[in-house]
């Protein structure tokens, strides 16, 4: 170490005065001198390893027809013609940091591993600031349709100012993380491609390079496309980076014949007449095809009228994701895209036979990949085609740290000072919007409003069954019978059954929405902020011997985007701007005097409706999580993972309470067609007893609300 006697002190007096060090030191005083390197605010090599369970909320499988289920099949099948056995794709409702890491450390790795592990890995992270998670959305059919834009909710935005909040560092210190747990769970032969534009792609090149290695570095495509405008300030900005990492230097999967384009008309034309540069025919070149190189002009953007079009802003075209997995990946491989859209990646991956899982945090993306993915599935059921179930999960719970954005730098005395410190103000903030007293004394109530208790959801994640539970139970233990449960966001699945089950216990049960607008100081001294109830689905079964059609014959929701008054006080003249209001759409016209016209664009129950689904026996399958066995008998995983030290954790089964949802009939809107039928087909029971039907409802926003009803055959 070249430090003087004059350093040295120096060095000790600044540590033990508790300031920080002057950045010379940083290449006098640490050994892994790089070369080159990225080097970030807080820039650090600890990884989450955070190990949630999953937890199946959905299981989507169109049913077969007879004639497929008598195929030699890669799958079996149940006698209602849905797989029963084999992987099932999986796309999981959530942050992708702790979803890589409950991957990577939790159970779910060894089925990964059996399938031969993730090869291929594809993401297209959020790097145009907020055009994620603010959606145009359609309400209604024919020529009545109007567009509303729904701006992010509360645990979006929080997201969002986690990744972008502090600038270019944040981003940075998000996908290095992210990136590097998907490097530990890429397979030795497997590749990564990473798509970003000119705003992130020289920071990420370099995080790339740390992480894989420059020596791993294949390609930097180009993707060059004339779709928008080009302004007049400078060259329009008209192409997109792709950066492509293989996990090693020799072993890596590239199809080059899958990939090659077909060749200049003269070039084919000059092999003809044998006058090509090399030994080679027309008809071979006409086969292997010319490589397309590292820019790729000849994929378009997704036009509007596009088939394939699914209105998600920042959708990228199947040709050009077809292109990436048949160069890196054979059939039957697993592919992830962890940020996944609209879910581009799996409808191709699916339509070339391979297996696929992925996430997103946003509910619509998954909604939007929900659609889309049975899409896939009744193609590929019309054309006799095999596909795959896929499952939608979540996580049961999330760090809530990691949104109440506490300096991970602190000391762990510190950090849990002011975590207690933000999570009281947070109380504070929503007890009072909520105009509710805070009490103290309880394990999980905060406050109380007349005769009620009340207690505050997470900030961080939805209220989930578990959290219930614990309300539930304390309520016995201290005879209470009247709560309130306010949340951002509701686990899929969780009502009605929670309050039916609440009421068996003889507590009223009421779950509110926290609105978007508590964190707006104006809107909580103006009274403007509403807490409203979950939705409201009525359905009818119509039950003809052993034989049920459902009938949804109401649904109702109660939110509140921006109230009309303050839209119509904010509107220019001449403008109109469309809103949410107490459960109904309405655009908002001022016209060129002033004048204010409020029309109400949800006319009927039934525009408020996107999709929904039924399940005719909901409690045929349970939901099952695996779980980490405390101290569990020593063992090695022998040649399973890359580490032969690794010790094998010990899982076990344990039921949840819950049930899993087989989507077994549904209806839904697409861009292109917008019809919505209201009666499910007749299912037909084997056996008579008593059934419990599931109906699933997702309104235009994504938000998903579920009844179940009882009927005896
Ligand atoms: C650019 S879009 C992907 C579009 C996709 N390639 C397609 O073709 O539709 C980025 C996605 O990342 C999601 N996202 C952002 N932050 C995330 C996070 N921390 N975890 C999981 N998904 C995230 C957003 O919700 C958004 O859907």
């Amino acid at each position: 170490m070249h430090l003087t006697d004059n350093d040295k002190r120096d060095i000790v007096k600044l540590i033990e005065s508790g300031k920080p060090l002057p950045d010379k030191y940083r290449f006098l005083l640490f050994d892994d001198k790089r070369e080159v390197e990225l080097v970030w605010n807080g820039k650090t090599n600890e990884v989450c390893n955070v190990v949630l369970p999953f937890q199946v909320i959905e299981q989507v499988d169109e049913p077969r027809k007879e004639t497929e289920k008598e195929q030699v099949s890669l799958f079996d099948f149940d006698d209602r013609g849905r797989q029963i056995k084999g992987w099932t794709n999986k796309l999981i409702w959530g942050d992708n940091k702790l979803i890589l890491s409950s991957l990577k450390n939790g159970p779910l790795r060894e089925q990964i591993e059996e399938q031969g592990g993730i090869k291929l890995i594809y993401i297209d992270p959020p790097f145009d600031v907020g055009a994620d998670f603010s959606m145009d959305i359609e309400i209604g059919e024919g020529d009545d349709a109007e567009t509303f834009r729904k701006e992010a909710n509360v645990l979006e935005e929080l997201a969002y100012r986690d990744t972008w909040g502090k600038g270019a560092d944040s981003f940075i210190a998000m996908i290095f993380e992210r990136l590097s747990l998907m490097r530990d769970l890429l397979v030795e032969d497997g590749s990564i491609y990473v798509h970003c534009d000119y705003r992130v792609s020289s920071y990420m090149r370099l995080v790339l390079d740390e992480l894989f290695g420059k020596e791993n570095h294949q390609n930097e495509i180009i993707w060059h496309f004339i779709k928008g405008a080009s302004g007049n300030d400078r060259f329009g900005r008209k192409h997109q980076t792709i950066f492509w990492y293989t996990k090693s230097k020799e072993r890596y999967i590239f199809n080059r014949k899958e990939v090659g384009v077909a060749y200049n008309p003269e070039t084919i034309a000059r092999a003809q007449r044998g006058e090509a540069r090399y030994n080679v025919t027309a008809e071979e070149l006409e086969e292997r095809g010319k490589n397309p190189g590292d820019v790729w002009s000849d994929l378009h953007p997704v036009q509007g009228n596009a088939i394939e079009n699914t209105g998600y802003a920042t959708q990228k075209p199947e040709a050009f994701l077809e292109r990436i997995i048949k160069a890196s990946s054979n059939e039957g491989d697993v592919i992830a895209d962890f940020f996944a859209g609209s879910g581009t990646t799996f409808a191709v991956a699916e339509k070339l036979g391979r297996k696929w899982i992925g996430s997103d945090l946003g509910k619509f993306a998954i909604h939007t990949t929900r659609k889309r993915m049975i899409g896939v599935q009744r193609q590929f059921r019309n054309e006799n085609i095999p596909y795959r179930a896929f499952e939608i999960l979540n996580l049961g719970k999330y760090e809530r740290q990691h949104y109440i954005g506490v300096n991970p730098n602190l000391a762990d005395k510190d950090k849990q000072k002011m975590i207690e410190e933000r999570e009281h103000e947070f109380l504070a903030l929503i007890l009072g919007a909520y105009k509710a007293e805070e009490v103290t004394g309880f394990r999980t109530m905060h406050g109380k409003k007349n005769a009620r208790m009340v207690i505050v959801g997470p900030v961080n994640l939805p209220v989930s069954r578990h959290f219930v539970e614990s309300v539930l139970a304390e309520c016995i233990e201290k005879k209470m019978t009247k709560v309130d449960i306010l949340g951002f966001e509701f686990e899929m699945g969780l009502f009605p059954n929670i309050q039916e089950e609440a009421k068996e216990k003889g507590i009223d049960l009421a779950l509110k929405y926290i609105p978007r607008d508590v964190f707006d100081k104006r809107a909580i001294e103006k009274n403007q902020v509403v807490f409203h109830d979950v939705s409201y689905i009525e359905v009818k079964p119509h039950v003809k011997g052993k034989s049920v059609t459902v009938e949804l014959t109401d649904f109702s929701v109660f939110y509140t985007q921006d109230a009309v008054d303050y839209v119509a006080a904010q509107l220019k003249n001449g403008k109109s701007k469309i809103t949410v209001d107490k459960g109904q759409i309405i655009k908002v016209t001022k016209d060129k005097d002033g004048i204010v016209e409020r029309t109400v664009l949800t006319q009927k129950w039934t525009d408020w409706i996107d999709y929904w689904a039924v399940d005719f026996d909901f409690e045929n399958k349970k939901e099952i999580i695996r779980v980490k066995v405390e101290n569990p008998k020593q063992q090695t995983l022998e040649g399973k993972l890359s580490d032969p030290q690794t010790e094998m954790p010990e899982y076990e089964e344990r039921w949840t309470g819950d049930y899993i949802f087989e989507n077994e009939w549904q209806s839904f809107r697409t861009k292109k067609n917008r019809t919505l039928e209201l009666k499910s087909i007749a299912h037909e029971y084997e056996k008579k007893g008593r059934y419990k039907i599931a109906v699933k409802v997702v309104d235009i926003f994504g938000n998903d609300t579920m009844k179940v009803i009882s009927i005896l055959i």
